[in-house]
């Protein structure tokens, strides 16, 4: 049931600060000075001991995934790759027992990622597996696993499965990195207070909903769209630009900012809206400069900032601001605003958002 949203997807949206607060449940003590995957306490030999991580997945999930390497390289020192799992069961891949894989899927029907994991399998690396849907068919070919617990998703679009599998990741990569003694106490604390706090700055950036909605009707019949993140924010920008495409029908490309002078930027001109991640963290400089490149050509840019952001409202066309958080777990709230944000743009286009042409909620063929 839509419980009174015109939409699944919307709804689904909405749900997300509930949703994560499902998905911590059981794993953070109230104090806040504990995280617990059981299934990396269970294996914990075999998974401190991996010499690599390859994550496999596809669409949400392989970005999801992208923000994982990103969490596990830098708290736990374990290269990660993170492979489209399409590629990877075809490339007959060097892989050992020496590897683990994580394996994402909400659907955890997906028959690429299914065939990826069978590959690992035979060459003797331990799967762990980062699933929605309870007894599918991918937790079960796997050793072992956490659910996400966000609740059944039917848009066609997915929104709370994505929030959901970061946060998953973002507490596997804490547990290990407790384990491993690759985090400083201090730094644990500082991330696992924010994660408690990451639904209630969720209720916020959803509090955006009706500013997004005024965004999309000035935007609906533009036939491009370019968004642009740097580091935790780079995978947010191509989830932002999926989630156009798949629902809206229009072109979009997600890019890591700083690759726009590389060749995309001319591509460049008043048309052309640019949607940027530009939260207040590590990156901010970096992205003001890529914001003033894109200016300078004229582009449209729609910047989504940190509350309080004095600089960028003065260069962006349009500007939004958001609750901060600490930088790993930034993409639980920038990519509420870019759900929304296709999401208004489909329905300004009387698009079906829940069963958009050509697609399937599992895909079960490869
Ligand atoms: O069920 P899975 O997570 O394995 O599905 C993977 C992709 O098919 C899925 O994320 C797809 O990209 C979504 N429609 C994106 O919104």
């Amino acid at each position: 049931e839509k419980g009174g949203y015109p939409h699944f997807m919307l709804k689904e949206i909405f749900e997300q600060p509930n949703c994560i607060r499902d998905c911590m449940r059981g794993r953070i003590n109230v104090e806040g000075t504990n995280v617990v995957l059981s299934a990396i306490i269970d294996h914990k030999e075999k998974l401190l001991k991996a010499k690599r991580f390859i994550i496999v997945a596809c669409g949400t999930s392989w970005h999801a995934g992208l923000i994982g390497k990103h969490l596990i390289e830098s708290y736990c020192r374990i290269p990660v790759e993170v492979e489209y799992a399409s590629e990877f069961r075809y490339r007959d891949p060097v892989i050992d027992e020496n590897d683990v894989v994580i394996a994402i899927s909400q659907s955890g029907e997906t028959a690429d990622t299914l065939a990826a994991i069978d590959l690992a399998r035979r060459c003797g690396a331990f799967i762990y597996g980062i699933c929605n849907s309870v007894g599918s068919s991918i937790p079960r070919s796997t050793h072992t696993g956490s659910y996400i617990h966000v609740g059944p998703e039917i848009g066609v679009a997915s929104t709370k499965a994505f929030t959901g599998q970061v946060t998953v990741l973002a507490m596997l990569a804490l547990t290990l990195a407790k384990n491993k003694q690759t985090i400083n106490n201090n730094e644990f604390l500082k991330i696992v207070g924010e994660l408690m706090s990451i639904p209630d700055k969720m209720e916020k950036a959803i509090q955006t909903n009706n500013q997004i909605a005024s965004i999309a009707k000035v935007f609906t019949y533009a036939h491009n769209f370019i968004y642009l993140g740097r580091g935790y924010s780079y995978p947010v920008a191509l989830e932002g630009a999926l989630k156009l495409k798949e629902i809206s029908y229009i072109h979009a490309e997600g890019y890591p900012a700083a690759e726009m002078k590389h060749g995309p930027i001319a591509l460049i001109d008043e048309e052309m809206p640019v949607v940027v991640i530009a939260t207040h963290n590590g990156m901010y400089d970096k992205i003001l400069s890529n914001i003033q490149e894109i200016k300078a050509r004229k582009g449209r840019v729609i910047a989504f900032v940190s509350e309080g952001d004095e600089v960028i409202s003065k260069l962006a066309d349009i500007c939004i601001e958001l609750p901060q958080t600490t930088e790993c777990l930034d993409p639980l709230i920038t990519t509420i605003p870019l759900q929304l944000l296709a999401y208004h743009i489909a329905v300004c286009k009387g698009k079906d958002v829940d069963q958009p042409r050509n697609l399937a909620k599992s895909v079960t063929v490869e």
